[in-house]
């Protein structure tokens, strides 16, 4: 298997990082780390729809750097990012160093509103148009930072935890 320290998940909201990353984990062993909860547990609030409120998106993207600066020497883990974590270079950069491996989740827009659920916990997904608008805007970037691509429409999570094996072999 190619030599990884950190296999690092990204891709839009809803594209299944968290549920790969703990089915993932235990067949790298590997321990899994999200970094949406790691944020959460910084703010001193109790979600994140609660942090966008109260303090604003560039504060949580302040805290979303701070974590990903945290895990430049990580190793063993599994790391599910949240959606935006591209927005910033240096968050992939970060994330990257020490043998990451960056693995995009890529999902269709139709199969991320289907999953999306309950809107409420995801802010930047509360409306349907402005979440398309920035799915097209990031397609590309998550792409540019790939050195996986997995698609996961129609297949279940340990199908793609399987098709990212394969890929690291
Ligand atoms: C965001 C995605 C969310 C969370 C926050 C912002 C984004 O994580 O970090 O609501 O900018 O795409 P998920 O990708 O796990 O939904």
């Amino acid at each position: 298997m190619t030599s990884c320290n950190k296999l690092i998940l990204i891709g839009f909201m809803a594209s299944g990082k968290s549920a790969v990353a703990a089915a993932l984990a235990p067949r790298l062993g590997f321990e899994m780390i999200q970094v949406d909860e790691q944020i959460v547990a910084r703010s001193n609030l109790p979600s994140i729809p609660i942090i966008f409120a109260e303090k604003g998106e560039p504060y949580f993207r302040d805290l979303e750097a701070e974590v990903s600066s945290s895990l430049r020497d990580a190793h063993n883990l599994v790391i599910s990012t949240g959606g935006g974590i591209i927005t910033r270079p240096e968050n992939m950069i970060n994330l990257k160093d020490n043998g990451g491996i960056v693995v995009y989740l890529r999902t269709s827009f139709e199969t991320v509103a289907e999953r999306a659920g309950d809107l409420s916990s995801r802010p930047l997904f509360a409306n349907k148009a402005n979440a398309l608008d920035l799915y097209k805007s990031r397609l590309p970037i998550y792409e540019r930072y790939a050195d996986i691509i997995v698609d996961t429409d129609g297949r279940s999570i340990d199908e793609v935890c399987s098709a990212i094996l394969a890929q690291l072999r």
